[in-house]
């Protein structure tokens, strides 16, 4: 497998962000219809897509950009004490069941655990999302179970399945 890089969003990289709020069912199951097409170029240029409560990395796979992972800073209750990393991820159709999916999301994981001292990265996924579920235990996650109803989607209330890796859960070989 070609090395991924996971890399910060350049302007050149502003169609392709644009492509997945303006193309239905390009992002996968998240799609929740549109939004400003013009939200990818104002929060590049407030931030380069890293810093506040969402950031992003640009997955590339032989100097082509695949998609994006993201993240970002969430607590259960007491934001000092209790933070954790939300994750996500989308790669464009012709990148995915490649291997890449689940290595862009190890290779995050351990990009957080050595830049924050935080002790969880947690993602949630769709019942249905079978590519996710897998490629996020290849990721060296652990399904911790079902989060009944938890979004409005494609319709109506659904449930959703929720992974975590912790700091000192066992990591992946990449080269695997
Ligand atoms: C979900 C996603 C990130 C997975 O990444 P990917 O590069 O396609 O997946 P990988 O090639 O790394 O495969 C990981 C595992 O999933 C399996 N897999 C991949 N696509 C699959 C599919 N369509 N159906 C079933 N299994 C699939 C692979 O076979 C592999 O498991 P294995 O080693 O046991 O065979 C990617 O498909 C994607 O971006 N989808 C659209 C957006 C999305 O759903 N994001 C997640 C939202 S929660």
């Amino acid at each position: 497998m070609t090395a991924i890089v996971l890399r910060p969003v350049t302007e050149d990289d502003l169609a392709l962000l644009r492509r997945f709020v303006t193309e239905p069912g390009l992002v996968g199951l998240d799609w929740g219809g549109f939004t400003d097409p013009h939200e990818p170029a104002r929060r590049f240029a407030a931030d380069g897509y890293l810093g506040g409560t969402s950031s992003r990395l640009i997955v590339e796979r032989e100097q082509v950009a695949t998609g994006f992972v993201a993240w970002g800073r969430r607590h259960f209750g007491n934001p000092e004490t209790t933070a954790y990393w939300e994750i996500g991820i989308a790669l464009l159709p012709e990148w995915r069941g490649q291997g890449i999916g689940w290595r862009a999301q190890a290779m995050l994981c351990d990009y957080l655990f050595t830049h924050t001292p935080l002790q969880r990265v947690q993602a949630g996924t769709h019942p249905e999302n079978i590519a996710e579920q897998k490629s996020l235990v290849k990721a060296g996650f652990q399904r911790e179970g079902v989060i009944r109803s938890c979004e409005f989607r494609a319709g109506r209330w659904r449930d959703g399945h929720l992974y975590s890796r912790l700091r000192d859960d066992p990591a992946p070989d990449l080269r695997s």
